[in-house]
C-alpha cells in the first residue's frame, strides 16, 4: 500500500528545486518555474521542447542549466 507511486511530478525533485515555483525561473521572459515544470511533465523533455512551449531561455539563454536541470529530474533516462 505503501509502494504506490506518486503522481505528483513535484515528489521527484530535490527539495531545492521545490522551492519557489511561483517566480520566475527565466526572468528574461518571465516564465514561472511552475509553468516550466507542467511543461516538462506534459512531455516538454529537452530544452527545444520547454524553449517552444514556454519561451524560457529565449532571452540570453542564462536560465538554460536550470532548465536541464529540471528536465533531468523530472525525466530521468531510464525510466518508462
Ligand atoms: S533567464 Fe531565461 S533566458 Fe535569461
Amino acid at each position: 500500500m505503501n509502494n504506490t507511486p506518486s503522481k505528483n511530478p513535484l515528489d521527484k525533485l530535490p527539495l531545492i528545486l521545490k522551492k519557489d515555483l511561483d517566480q520566475n525561473l527565466c526572468t528574461c521572459n518571465e516564465v514561472l518555474k511552475i509553468d516550466i515544470i507542467n511543461a516538462i511533465t506534459n512531455g516538454a523533455s529537452s530544452v527545444e521542447a520547454v524553449k517552444s512551449e514556454t519561451y524560457a531561455t529565449m532571452g540570453s539563454g542564462c536560465c538554460t542549466q536550470q532548465v536541464e536541470r529540471l528536465i533531468e529530474c523530472l525525466c530521468p533516462p531510464e525510466e518508462e
